[in-house]
């Protein structure tokens, strides 16, 4: 028996003319056509502290964004379609960053890897409770196998939290990332050239918009279920045009098919008119990837030897990031001496 389809294509007459002809509405509508995260206050006033902090301090800043975007298919949403990412690059560059003298806001998928943290969490043969001991005065101690490495995780993350140098904050879906996305930039915007966007989340690039979901869980009586996505609006344009045009700008491009890696990276460079784009692959993101500038285009690879001594990849991008960053910095102060 042919299974009955349920559809949810609703396109309501608004929405056909504020998209641009191909079905991709403006990202300014995006904002007008969906509804603020409900913590988007607590995420600003977090954010904007932080900020008047470095401001007065004059430190360098890293804003990162890690793991992926959730698209609700339901309004009160039970279910939902996932972006690959479990924020591990996002987390360890974390690290690296702060190693390099910058204040990082970690803007990342809730429950995904955190900088720190990452080192005992989302480990598949070993919970936290793994590398506790229980000793014979009945107090709890760290194993002492585990004490060593532990000792200098735990004395890096302290000095980052308590020199104010850390500040985690969380999204889960698309619209969340979203408005967190553009309120971020506009707030760090002030500190001008000094900021970093380090763009590794995993973004949907398809979604349903609010007006067309159904607000309650889809029922399965209906049959097999056929679902129409909208296309995401690219918001790399206002970022770099508008939200965050003095800042250093890196943007990230996953590929699974290697052909496509390096002229989807260069196109993403020419259509935004960014500064920097690394481009990885899927399956070997760990060992290697690309760095490519307008002028400029780095392959940066682990040796054997360099992964047989648990060298990770982000140990040697972020000095080469920092050091655009330098020029980026260098290069608008003699704009501002020639004005
Ligand atoms: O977290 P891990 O498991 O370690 O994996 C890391 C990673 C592979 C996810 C990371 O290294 C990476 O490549 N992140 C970017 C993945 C991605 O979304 O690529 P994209 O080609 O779809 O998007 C390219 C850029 O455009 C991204 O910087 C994205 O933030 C931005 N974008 C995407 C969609 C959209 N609608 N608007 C955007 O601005």
């Amino acid at each position: 028996m042919e299974p009955i389809q349920q559809t949810y294509q609703m396109p309501t007459a608004d929405q056909q003319l504020l998209d641009n002809g191909q079905g991709v509405i403006d990202p300014d509508v995006f904002f007008e056509l969906n509804t603020p995260p409900s913590n988007l206050a607590d995420f600003e006033s977090k954010l904007t502290a932080f900020v008047d902090y470095h401001q007065e301090k004059n430190t360098r800043l890293v804003f990162i964004t890690s793991g992926g975007t959730t698209v609700p298919l339901e309004n009160q949403t039970v279910r939902f379609i996932d972006n690959f990412s479990n924020g591990h690059r996002g987390a360890c560059s974390a690290e690296y960053f702060l190693d390099a003298g910058y204040a990082v806001v970690f803007m990342h998928r809730q429950f995904s890897l955190q900088p720190f943290h990452r080192h005992y969490t989302h480990n598949a043969s070993m919970g936290f409770l793994d590398y506790l001991v229980q000793k014979d005065d009945d107090t709890i101690a760290v194993d002492s196998q585990y004490g060593n490495k532990m000792k200098d995780v735990l004395s890096k993350y302290r000095a980052a939290t308590e020199s104010n140098r850390l500040l985690f904050l969380d999204f889960v879906a698309l619209s969340d990332y979203l408005f967190k996305l553009k309120s971020g930039t506009r707030i760090l915007a002030r500190l001008q050239e000094r900021v970093m966007y380090y763009l590794a989340a995993a973004v949907s690039d398809f979604f349903i918009p609010s007006q067309k979901m159904h607000e309650h869980k889809i029922q399965s009586a209906g049959g097999a279920l056929t679902l129409t996505l909208d296309q995401v609006p690219k918001f790399l344009t206002p970022l770099v045009s508008v939200w965050a045009s003095k800042g250093l700008i890196v943007s990230f491009k996953l590929e699974t098919d290697d052909n496509l890696l390096v002229p989807k990276a260069r196109q993403a460079l020419t259509r935004y008119g960014h500064q920097v784009v690394v481009a990885n692959m899927l399956h070997t993101r760990k060992q290697t990837v690309t760095v490519i500038t307008q002028t400029s285009q780095q392959v940066i690879s682990l040796s054997q030897e360099d992964l047989a001594n648990h060298v990770e990849i982000e140990d040697r991008i972020i000095p080469q990031l920092v050091r655009i960053h330098d020029g980026w910095i260098s290069s608008d102060a003699t704009k501002a001496c020639q004005q």
